[in-house]
């Protein structure tokens, strides 16, 4: 009795405290083996509560043993493997939304009030979708305008220089009236400097319906400068476009009072944003739509040029490297 109300007693905080108790009580030369040699001389009247209580000494021992074992070992584990739990948390970074998401994203919001729609497109294009159905037929010298990426031998097989590819497709499978802007990426073989870079990002927009004007097209992108740029001018210049007659560039000048306000660009204020125009009859007729019964215009901006200008980033390049100083600036943005 007294050694089972020791055995219960007993507590141990090292694997080697638990092996002294073992070898002690169930050792080869332990307590328990004299026990049972000691049930020889024990009286026969005694000897059925004394096996009864020797065995149960041995039974509590037993289990006294395997449990201390099993905190011991889920201690370590616990330890090796989670580390201390107690400890306090270890400082996560959390990340920011890129600027050229932001800026996409406020685009596409601003075009949806209006009820544009968002397509999108493969990146990998062919020469139709890229060229030919935007009235580029091949070896025209307007190609040369924007410099392309081919895809090994195959000329049929191209990065988009352009998302005006998802217009087109976008004409193919759609009837109108139709109001879509396509943002994404596309690839010109370009050099790499502070203005230019041979990947960056658009969002080009598709207005078809029947009677759509100039007036139309002038409205719907002072409207969206306004919204993004807040008090802001454009101005259409003439320009051309294989895909559009007539053909504009779409300049900004935005933000302040006067004109030598104005610090972002030097000499005029006026700064290049993108081409529009109204969609040449040939696009449609190519797309499967009735130039007699429709008409539309056709936008398309750069995303890097607009976030330049909201935020100030005065180079390309810095969208592209990914340096954490430049992201983290944009956690607060939404
Ligand atoms: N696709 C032209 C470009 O990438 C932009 C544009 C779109 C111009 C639609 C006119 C109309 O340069």
């Amino acid at each position: 009795k007294e050694h089972i109300e020791k055995v219960q007693a007993f507590k141990a905080d090292s694997k080697e405290s638990i092996e002294a108790f073992r070898i002690e009580y169930l050792g080869s030369k332990g307590l328990l083996k004299d026990l049972f040699a000691k049930f020889k001389e024990v009286p026969n009247e005694q000897k059925k509560a004394f096996g009864q209580a020797i065995n149960e000494l041995k039974e509590k021992a037993k289990e006294k043993v395997e449990s201390l074992k099993e905190t011991i070992e889920s201690k370590e584990e616990e330890a090796g493997i989670y580390g201390d739990l107690t400890r306090t948390a270890y400082p996560m970074e959390i990340g920011a939304r890129h600027p050229i998401s932001i800026v996409k994203n406020q685009i596409i919001d601003v075009f949806s009030r209006i009820g544009f729609n968002v397509s999108e497109g493969p990146e990998i294009e062919d020469d139709w979708h890229n060229f030919t159905a935007l009235n580029l037929p091949a070896h025209h010298p307007a190609r040369d305008m924007q410099d392309t990426f081919f895809i090994q031998t195959d000329p049929d097989v191209l990065l988009r220089t352009h998302t005006s590819s998802v217009q087109v497709r976008y004409m193919e499978d759609n009837k109108p009236p139709i109001r879509t802007i396509s943002p994404g990426r596309v690839f010109r073989n370009e050099a790499i400097s502070a203005r230019a870079h041979c990947i960056f990002h658009q969002v080009e927009g598709l207005y078809i319906d029947k009677d759509v004007s100039f007036a139309d097209m002038k409205q719907t992108l002072l409207y969206f400068t306004q919204e993004m740029f807040g008090k802001s001018k454009i101005r259409l210049r003439p320009s051309y476009f294989p895909f559009t007659e007539p053909s504009a560039e779409i300049d900004i000048y935005w933000g302040l009072e006067t004109e030598t306000d104005y610090k972002i660009t030097k000499g005029t204020g006026w700064l290049e944003i993108g081409g529009c125009g109204m969609v040449d009859p040939a696009v449609l007729t190519n797309c499967g739509i009735d130039p007699e019964e429709y008409s539309g215009f056709a936008f398309g901006m750069g995303v890097e040029r607009i976030a330049m200008l909201l935020y100030q980033i005065g180079d390309i390049r810095m969208f592209f490297e990914n340096d954490v100083r430049f992201l983290k600036q944009f956690s607060n943005a939404l």
